[in-house]
């Protein structure tokens, strides 16, 4: 099937099997996406011309009035006949050339329990440009992906760091748990993603949720070591103290920028944390990134305390249908 994206006139091929997005993304455009399982409506487009379906029916993150309007989630989405669809799209972002390249597994580190740190290094004649918050996806057989964030900022490129949480049954967080040893070679692709930092002069607020504090972290240092001044906190949940991986880093980080404000969250939900010590939000830039339902509940709950929704941006950390 063709699929043709207003308003840029770029056009791709979907094939019946496939979500819309995942065919807009192995052809290398970069629309907008950001959980990939149905949930955070980050994909929704509008369908001008031609049908979809939901193999596995019609996703939470849309309901049957916005279906009827001609809405539809792409990343759940597949195309019965060519489409034409209505996006909207970041330029700054999806300028970004996006790539397929191998990586070396430079060195392997248990930063808990349950999270292996991955240093993955590049091609030396290949330049690979991100904007910090952005990820990629690691290519595994039968064309499946599984998708990271770069925990590192592209000023400090001489590797790509990943935060990996094992997950049950998982196809490549199993072989990085098991057998996976430096010196291993992957496929990844990438940058993807339009969860990156904004320059400006306000507050920033980071809110992440175990693994989500690695596009978090890219942020932050981009801020700190590289953009203009500006005061920044990082609200950072977890399970457990031993979750908080990198806490011992960011409290020397804290004492050492008087701008900097780290609040590590463990006895209740990150986004009652913030609401009970943030302080009014008007004027704040806000960036969560983490499990669905902690961004959800970030989207619900920041406005009313003068948060604006046009400035929260997020990373819904969902995982796709196999
Ligand atoms: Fe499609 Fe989140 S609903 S990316």
């Amino acid at each position: 099937m063709k699929v043709q994206v207003l308003p840029s006139r770029r056009h791709f091929e979907a094939r019946p099997d496939e979500p819309v997005l995942t065919a807009a993304l192995r052809q290398h455009l970069n629309l907008p996406h950001s959980c990939k399982g149905g949930s955070c409506g980050t994909c929704r487009v509008r369908v001008l011309s031609g049908a979809v379906a939901y193999p596995h029916g019609r996703p939470p993150g849309i309901d049957a009035a916005e279906e009827a309007a001609g809405f539809a989630l792409i990343c759940q989405a597949r195309a019965r006949e060519d489409l034409v669809i209505e996006t909207r799209e970041i330029r700054h972002v999806t300028d970004v050339e996006i790539r397929e390249l191998p990586a070396r597994v430079e060195r392997m580190e248990r930063l808990a329990p349950e999270v292996m740190g991955l240093w993955l290094r590049l091609p030396a004649i290949e330049p690979f440009d991100w904007q910090a918050g952005q990820y990629i996806d690691v290519m595994l057989p039968g064309e499946r992906r599984r998708s990271f964030s770069i925990a590192n900022p592209p000023h400090d490129a001489a590797f790509l760091q990943l935060h990996v949480r094992h997950a049950p049954g998982g196809a490549f967080s199993g072989q990085v748990f098991g057998s996976m040893k430096a010196g291993a070679l992957l496929h990844i692709e990438g940058p993807l993603g339009q969860f990156v930092y904004r320059e400006g002069t306000g507050p920033l607020l980071l809110i992440g949720g175990g693994t989500g504090y690695a596009p978090l972290k890219a942020i932050l240092r981009a801020v700190l070591e590289r953009s203009a001044p500006r005061d920044a906190a990082l609200y950072w949940g977890a399970r457990t103290q031993a979750d908080l991986y990198d806490d011992a880093w960011l409290r020397e980080l804290a004492a050492r920028h008087p701008r900097f404000r780290y609040v590590p969250v463990t006895e209740e939900f990150v986004h009652e944390a913030v609401l009970r010590s943030a302080g009014p939000l008007a004027g704040v830039d806000v960036y969560a990134a983490g499990p669905p339902p902690m961004v959800d509940a970030v989207r619900a709950t920041l406005p009313a305390a003068g948060a604006d929704p046009a400035r929260i941006f997020f990373d819904s950390f969902d995982q796709a249908p196999a």
